[in-house]
């Protein structure tokens, strides 16, 4: 890092708020990419495969579970093929849409973000969060001590709205199911919402994001923090100290 990227780096911790640094190692999520012993004993991410003549000796009408299960970036990889890349499910390939936007990030992150739908930038390049109000957000997780490869980044709805206005009820409808086999498939322990669409739909509720942030919902056995959308904070910097304090609390039970 140069002198210009860490003065960068500090002008903008110090506009989040933050008053200082330590260099205590409790003060650092804990980023590594393999699992706590429970989360390892998925089928297919383990060593216990079954040896050959174990598998030969299993009846042919009975596949064992390491057999047919797959490992999450192979899941991932094969939901993305089910969606397929030029998916007509919902009238928005009708609208303009360029791609579909499927997620990008670590299979296995045990946290992931998760936003409303793809912008221009993002329909251009087919990655989420890559445009001015994902560059923010590269900024949010670089401020807990992570990289975006380290997590998980995916939207609500897949494909970019004409004109980037909301998705309307049918689009949620048909794509969100596919957003739920991502989290399923992921299995994070913190899901992050970033801005009232997503947590809204996520939630399944109406409640204000002024409302939802600040608080921590149980998500099928992860927790679920709402907070404010990058985009947001383009618009009003002042919420960013708002975003520091959720990121903090990201921070503490990635710890836990
Ligand atoms: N806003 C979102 O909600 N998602 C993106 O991928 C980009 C901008």
């Amino acid at each position: 890092m140069t002198r210009d990227e860490l003065a960068a780096h500090l002008d903008y911790m110090r506009e989040l708020g933050v008053q200082g640094v330590s260099r205590a190692a409790e003060w650092r999520a804990r980023v590594e990419t393999p699992r706590p012993a429970a989360d390892a004993e998925r089928p297919g991410e383990t060593d216990d495969m079954p040896s050959d003549e174990a598998l030969a000796a299993m009846p042919a009408d009975t596949p064992p579970a390491a057999a047919v299960a797959l490992a999450p970036a192979e899941a991932l990889a094969a939901l993305r093929q089910v969606i397929g890349p030029a998916c007509t499910r919902c009238k928005l390939h009708t609208l303009g849409r360029r791609q579909v936007v499927f997620g990008v990030g670590n299979p296995q992150a045990r946290l992931m973000f998760v936003g409303e739908a793809p912008g221009e930038d993002e329909d251009k390049q087919g990655e989420p969060f890559v445009g001015r109000a994902g560059q923010l957000l590269t900024k949010i997780i670089e401020a807990i001590g992570m990289t975006r490869e380290q997590v998980y980044i995916a939207n609500v709805i897949k494909c970019r709205p004409p004109g980037n206005r909301n998705p309307e009820p049918d689009e949620v409808l048909t794509c969100e199911p596919f957003l739920f086999e991502q989290l399923g498939i992921i299995q994070p322990r913190i899901v992050v919402a970033l801005g009232k669409f997503a947590a809204q739909s996520l939630l399944r509720t109406t409640e204000p994001i002024t409302k939802l942030r600040g608080r921590v919902f149980d998500w099928r056995g992860a927790s679920l923090i709402p907070t404010f959308h990058p985009a947001y904070l383009l618009r009003n910097p002042p919420a960013k100290r708002e975003v520091w304090e959720d990121m903090k609390k990201v921070r503490e039970l990635l710890q836990a």
